[in-house]
């Protein structure tokens, strides 16, 4: 069974029909919600100012940034923040979330391949593994060059992969999580052992399920979500191939203090300055 949402007034209404995850963000934003945003923002704004020590952060600009969360956070801290995602839904959504919330944040429907925007940005960042959603070196370097040009001198671009990564159908974990509160009662479940992984690509189609209620309304909810698996030598390869950014550090967490450590990171976080 396959559900959706609709816009139907204020209510959110579940009905049976193919839609993609990033086309339900309310949906998305409630079963991939992360708790501590605020404590990334904190260690965000820290890396600029350890990193890029002699400028001042004022604009940041998030990419496959979804519902937006950590550049709304930035954005209700008086900085002015962007978030770039290529969802026409999630871009609405974002931008409803902003208003609601009464803070201003500037939302690009965009590529995040190759990309124009006004503005440059001191601090850029792509979190919670969306860089996953960039499938080929090719991607990749013309993304780093996107980015390269909409950073100010010396910004920063914080690349939060997950870790470890996916290197063979034995590393194909699944997770799953509960997600109760008032009116709504969720199982998320992200990934199988048997999901479709193309081993030298390192693309895997990870079944996505959710199941549950919202505020009375059933809600059964199936997709693949195609990522592809970047490990640091990846990462660090293409990187270097730009020579558009260094790499200043490498980071287990969202946390400037959080040295990579192989045998205990849950994280995959680069911090990259742009060269001139
Ligand atoms: C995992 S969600 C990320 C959300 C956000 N980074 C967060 O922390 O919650 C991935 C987002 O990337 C967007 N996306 C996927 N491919 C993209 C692309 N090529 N360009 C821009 N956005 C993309 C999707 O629409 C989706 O909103």
């Amino acid at each position: 069974m396959i559900a959706c949402y609709r816009n139907r007034g204020s209510t959110p209404h579940f009905l049976y029909k193919m839609q993609k995850l990033y086309e339900i963000p309310l949906l998305y934003d409630i079963a991939f919600r992360r708790p501590a945003v605020g404590y990334h923002v904190d260690g965000l704004i820290e890396c600029h100012r350890r990193f890029r020590k002699d400028y001042q952060l004022e604009r940041i600009l998030e990419l496959a940034a979804g519902p937006g969360r950590h550049s709304l956070e930035f954005a209700a801290r008086n900085y002015k923040s962007a978030a770039l995602d290529y969802a026409a839904d999630m871009c609405r959504y974002a931008s409803a979330l902003a208003k609601q919330n009464s803070v201003p944040l500037d939302v690009y429907q965009a590529n995040m391949r190759d990309f124009a925007i006004p503005h440059k940005y001191d601090l850029a960042m792509i979190l919670l593994n969306s860089i996953g959603h960039l499938y080929t070196d090719d991607d990749l370097l013309k993304h780093l060059f996107a980015v390269w040009r909409h950073l100010n001198v010396n910004g920063l671009y914080v690349i939060e992969a997950h870790f470890p990564p996916w290197t063979n159908r034995d590393s194909l974990h699944a997770a799953s999580w509960l997600l109760e509160m008032q009116e709504l009662q969720m199982r998320v479940d992200f990934g199988r052992s048997d999901d479709q992984f193309d081993q030298d690509m390192h693309i895997r189609k990870v079944f996505v399920h959710i199941v549950g209620q919202l505020r009375g309304e059933p809600v059964d909810f199936q997709d693949y979500l195609t990522i592809r698996s970047w490990s640091g030598e990846a990462l660090e390869h293409v990187i270097r191939e730009s020579a558009a950014f260094e790499i200043v550090c490498k980071l287990g967490e969202l946390n400037p203090d959080t040295e990579f450590k192989e045998h205990d990171a849950q994280r995959l976080v680069y911090v990259l300055r742009r060269l001139d």
